[in-house]
């Protein structure tokens, strides 16, 4: 069975990170959000991937991805462009599955698993799983065990059952997708592709995820998902250097960096090539490749790729590829900073 991964969507959220690239490629726990993807399918027995890729930058995908060969998959790509909406990112792939498929959001974290997707001969099947904030999703309507409605960002609160982004559909949902008008946000919802599935008659069954489930759509979610990662995931693994330092519990130290003078207290990643200097890097904190850190502290944070810190406390925090962050001695004493577009800064 293919499964497809959609790779597109602006990010508007998770600005500025996603001023450079696709929101799926910020690397939770040390890998990318659709890393994740790619290693949940591949434990479920689904090694042939098709991924639609966006009109952000969607080359930085492929020189990631490559073919898959590395990530022990087979990956092909068909391109979205302009993103029109979840269902017209689906219909990109008519001509390339064959029978049923897989659809995985990528910037969907999900620890349940598929078989209820793999195994059934629904037109579609959906996982559904309940949240406190049903407006943020697509909700399921169930009446005497059926979904009877589904509804794409209710207004009203009619189902607390929000839509995972995981679904498996047989071609059949193509020809709904054709007939599909804009949504109020001008978009062809995946959810009223499966309304129309339902109201063609057809069964669409779901399955109640009851474990952990993440949209990483905003700040606040990318840290959380970061925890809940490194807290399920992560093994102690040195392969870096260490001198004079503690290095405790689940910590993952990747290799050519060097840890000196330093606490690090897992569960925690620091990747490829990083130099740790003089500092403590605390639970929850996952540190991309290249990073530099020097007399700081860090907790709770993803600090990703290229990242330079020194003297300085951070914690709960994002920081995005190749930023900066440094005590000044000059006069005046007052924070002299260059940020992008849409940053948030509290001093
Ligand atoms: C999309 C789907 C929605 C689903 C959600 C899951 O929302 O449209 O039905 O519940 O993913 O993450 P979006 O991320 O486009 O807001």
């Amino acid at each position: 069975m293919k499964a497809v991964i959609l790779h597109g969507g602006q990010g508007t959220r998770l600005r500025p990170l996603t001023h450079t690239g696709p929101k799926q490629l910020i690397k939770v726990a040390g890998k990318p959000v659709s890393q994740w993807v790619i290693e949940h399918l591949r434990s479920e027995g689904i090694r042939d991937i098709v991924v639609v890729l966006g009109d952000n930058n969607p080359t930085r995908v492929i020189e990631y991805y490559g073919d898959g060969s590395k990530f022990d998959v087979s990956i092909t790509y068909v391109y979205q462009g302009k993103a029109r909406g979840l269902a017209d990112a689906v219909y990109r792939v008519r001509e390339v599955v064959d029978g049923r498929f897989v659809v995985y959001l990528g910037d969907n974290l999900v620890l349940h698993n598929m078989s209820s997707l793999i195994n059934t001969k629904a037109a579609a099947s959906v996982m559904l799983a309940k949240v406190p904030n049903p407006q943020r999703f697509g909700v399921a309507v169930i009446k005497g065990g059926k979904i009877v409605k589904l509804v794409e960002k209710p207004k009203e609160p009619i189902s607390d059952l929000a839509l995972v982004g995981v679904y498996s559909f047989t071609e059949e949902i193509f020809d709904v997708i054709e007939t599909l008008k804009p949504s109020w946000r001008n978009e062809l919802e995946i959810t009223d592709a499966i309304q129309g599935l339902i109201d063609r008659g057809r069964d669409v069954e779901y399955s109640i995820v009851n474990g952990w489930w993440k949209d990483t759509g905003t700040p606040a979610d990318i840290i959380d998902a970061n925890m809940t990662l490194l807290d399920r995931f992560s093994a102690r693994r040195i392969t870096g250097e260490i001198v004079n330092s503690k290095v405790e519990g689940r910590v993952e130290i990747g290799s050519g960096s060097k840890v000196k003078n330093s606490v690090i207290r897992g569960p925690a990643v620091i990747s490829k090539s990083c130099i740790v200097e003089n500092s403590f890097i605390g639970p929850y904190t996952s540190i991309g490749d290249n990073a530099k850190v020097v007399n700081a502290e860090i907790q709770n944070s993803v600090i990703l790729d290229e990242v330079s810190i020194s003297d300085i406390a951070i914690t709960d925090s994002i920081i995005g590829q190749k930023s900066v962050i440094e005590r000044g001695n000059n006069r005046p004493v007052a924070n002299r900073i260059v940020v992008g577009e849409n940053s948030w800064i509290s001093l």
